[in-house]
């Protein structure tokens, strides 16, 4: 259908060349409070047949604030700076949760692109695991601790007792792992931002340059150069 909109265009472009500019900050609203926090982006999804529908594709653990943040206001905006170009990206969207099954997907009504990939088959559960078993093992263990943000009465000497590392869905030897790898993939959920509202700060040109980018309902693209 629609080409993919030049902003994105642009960041894959920038993703593929500089992965490791991989860091984002991803922001929320508590009740009346910014909340914001580093989160690393693991995939730019691009929707086949709906290119101009894109999707931002980051993870987390299901316990955490954030994620309660999201249920109350669906709305979110990332900010990603790439050093490597002197690019910002300012993505603002509503967002999809993908948790493990049983906690079914939230799904925020402003996500078209992740209602047309579902419409046509897409599977969001083999996406989950896909996106699971690419990560390290010592990143899966983490969704193995007890719940984030709660205290730790026996001090830092507490983690110890957590496993380290733990294999893939397909790399499990026992029992014991096998479990691990259950409860990891039970806290684990991808966040997926679908943006409507693209701010895009160009540094490293001169003079530096700055483009507003807006999805309307017809879902089509706007494109406003501004003063930076
Ligand atoms: C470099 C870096 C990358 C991070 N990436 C993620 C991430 O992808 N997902 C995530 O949930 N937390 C990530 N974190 C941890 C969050 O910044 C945050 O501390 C945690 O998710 C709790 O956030 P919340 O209490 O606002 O929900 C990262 C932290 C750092 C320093």
């Amino acid at each position: 259908m629609s080409p993919p909109p030049r902003w994105f265009t642009a960041l894959s472009k920038l993703f593929q060349e500089y992965p490791q500019a991989n860091v984002t900050q991803l922001a929320t609203i508590d009740k009346t409070v910014p909340r914001v926090r580093s989160c690393i982006i693991r995939e730019l999804i691009s929707p086949e047949g709906n290119e101009h529908l894109p999707i931002i594709l980051t993870t987390t653990d299901i316990r955490t604030p954030k994620v309660e943040q999201i249920l109350a206001n669906d709305t979110a905006q990332v900010n990603w700076w790439i050093e490597s170009s002197m690019d910002q990206f300012r993505l603002t969207g509503k967002v999809t949760l993908v948790p493990e099954p049983a906690n079914r997907v939230f799904h925020s009504a402003g996500n078209i692109g992740f209602e047309r990939l579902s419409a046509g088959g897409f599977d969001w559960e083999v996406k989950r695991v896909q996106v699971f078993d690419s990560l390290s093992g010592h990143m899966r263990a983490s969704w193995c601790r007890p719940i984030p943000g709660s205290p730790m009465k026996g001090g830092y000497g507490e983690a110890k007792k957590w496993p380290e590392t733990i294999p893939t869905t397909t790399g499990v030897t026992n029992e014991r792992e096998k479990k691990l790898v259950e409860q990891a993939l039970g806290n684990f959920a991808l966040i997926l931002i679908e943006p409507t509202h693209v701010d895009w700060v160009r540094l490293g040109v001169m003079p530096d340059q700055r483009t507003f980018f807006h999805r309307g309902d017809d879902e089509s693209w706007t494109e406003t150069i501004v003063v930076p």
